[in-house]
């Protein structure tokens, strides 16, 4: 907790210092920093500017907000955020590209420490600079547009603090220029979410990531700046720290609800579906952002991830989750809910606990598990080799092997799934 309050300080000071250099004199300062510029690109990045010192301001008003929230994360046994600068990116070893995207490339590197983190900044060849380049000509006002969508990213990143945001270890600004900033942020680092494996893994591995995207969308509803859209919502912009989801590319995440006159302005679009928002007196679509969020969390992870191969028990109340959230009639809270209601039943053991199972198995105690004395195989199962599940009780093993010709015999172990099976 402590040093995530220093952490907190030290983007502060670091904020205090931007902010002095940038707007102390007023607009009037930057134009004239960037005089160079056509017209036009003065103009798209004084609105960027602008945007970031609303987020640099948000980061300041809420500095309570972050250590009441870092205590909370003591709790949950959360990792204490190392605090990296500029020095620690000059020791870095190993580096190694990882990926890019639109706007940013990201690198891994090794620390002094031993520990390795991902680097991301912003990617000079990369299409976002391209099409600007296409536009204005202009390397140095596309560079500096691309870069405030990154400082942008890295504010959200201290603003938000949740188990599914990754975590931003340290950030570093070097100014080669007056304005021409190079900014690195550095991050937790993880690995590419595969939807392509995790199709393969069993249900309770698939369920755990929808688990943890719809407590992030929890988050994200009720959030310290009011409730935030993913507008880019696709499962590259996750991935996986130690098996647990988080989201890593923020950069495109709105922090209001949409601006409208009338209902019609508010209509959800989707390319297969639309859905109707309400315009609220004040002008805004309200709920408008969790509802996208959940629809999108509806068709890119729970079709695919959440009814396949489920535990027969669950069927009924995973198609009623389907079909709640695929028509968005319930928000994320009750969403949540009923997320917690399959996981209690689940780790209830769904009434598999008929003991007559058992009888005709005899009982050898100290034995350990052989991964190549598999003979027989299972799918899904958490090795390649053999067939190994996740059960409540051996009378569930066993249930599970009476139905299978080839299975004579099964070993249960100490390891233990996340929901504790
Ligand atoms: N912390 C991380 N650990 C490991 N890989 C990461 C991390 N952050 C990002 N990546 C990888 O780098 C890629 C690019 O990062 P990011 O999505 O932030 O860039 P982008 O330019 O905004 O991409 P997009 O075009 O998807 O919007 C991601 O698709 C992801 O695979
Ligand atoms: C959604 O709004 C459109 C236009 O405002 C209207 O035509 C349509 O009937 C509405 N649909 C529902 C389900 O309310
Ligand atoms: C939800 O259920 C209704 C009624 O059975 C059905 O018409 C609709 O297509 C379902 N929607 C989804 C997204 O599954
Ligand atoms: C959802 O739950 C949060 C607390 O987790 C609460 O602050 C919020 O008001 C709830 N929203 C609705 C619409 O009930
Ligand atoms: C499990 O058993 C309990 C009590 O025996 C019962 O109330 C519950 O409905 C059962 N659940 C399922 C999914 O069969
Ligand atoms: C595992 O089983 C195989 C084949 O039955 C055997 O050759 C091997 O020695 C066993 N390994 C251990 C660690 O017991």
């Amino acid at each position: 907790m402590k040093g995530h309050i220093i952490f907190s300080a030290a983007a502060l000071i670091l904020i205090a210092l931007y902010l002095k250099f940038f707007i102390s004199g007023g607009c009037s300062n930057i134009s004239f920093l960037y005089s160079q510029h056509s017209q036009q690109m003065r103009r798209e990045i004084m609105e960027r500017h602008k945007d970031l010192v609303f987020f640099y301001q948000t980061l300041s008003g809420i500095k309570e907000n972050v250590i009441v929230e870092a205590s909370r994360y003591k709790e949950m046994d959360y990792e204490v955020p190392q605090i990296l600068t500029c020095k620690d990116l000059t020791y870095m070893t190993e580096l190694e590209f990882i990926g890019s995207g639109f706007t940013k490339v990201v690198v891994k590197g090794t620390l002094l420490n031993g520990k390795s983190i991902a680097l991301k900044s912003i990617h000079g060849k990369g299409n976002d600079i391209k099409q600007c380049l296409q536009q204005y000509g202009d390397y140095s006002g596309c560079h500096r547009l691309a870069t405030y969508k990154l400082q942008k990213e890295i504010a959200l990143l201290q603003i938000l603090h949740h188990p599914g945001i990754i975590q931003l270890h340290g950030q570093c600004y070097v100014n080669s220029a007056p304005s021409d900033i190079r900014v690195t942020a550095m991050l937790e680092l993880g690995s590419p979410l595969e939807m392509i494996q995790l199709l393969q893994t069993p249900w309770e591995e698939r369920f755990k990531i929808c688990w943890e995207l719809v407590q992030l969308l929890r988050y994200l509803a009720n959030s310290p700046m009011g409730s935030i859209a993913l507008l880019d919502f696709q499962p590259r912009q996750f991935v996986l720290v130690d098996g647990s989801l988080k989201v890593t590319d923020v950069d495109d995440a709105s922090t209001e609800e949409p601006m409208c006159n009338q209902d019609a302005d508010c209509m959800l679009t989707f390319p297969d579906r639309t859905f109707n928002v309400t315009c609220s007196e004040s002008g805004r679509c309200m709920g408008s952002n969790e509802k996208r969020n959940l629809y999108n969390a509806y068709r890119f992870f729970f079709t695919y991830l959440l009814p396949h191969a489920a535990p027969p028990a669950l069927q009924p109340l995973l198609a009623d989750i389907m079909n709640m959230t695929g028509e968005v009639y319930i928000g994320i809270n009750k969403t949540v809910k009923a997320f917690e209601e399959v996981l209690n039943l689940y780790k209830s053991g769904m009434n598999h606990s008929q003991a007559q199972n058992l009888h005709d198995y005899n009982v050898l105690r100290g034995f350990r598990m052989n991964d190549t004395d598999g003979n027989f195989r299972c799918w899904p199962s958490y090795n390649h080799k053999g067939c190994l599940l996740s059960v409540h009780s051996a009378a569930e093993a066993a249930e599970f092997c009476n139905g299978r010709p080839q299975c004579r015999n099964f070993v249960i172990s100490q390891q233990r799934t996340w929901t504790g099976k």
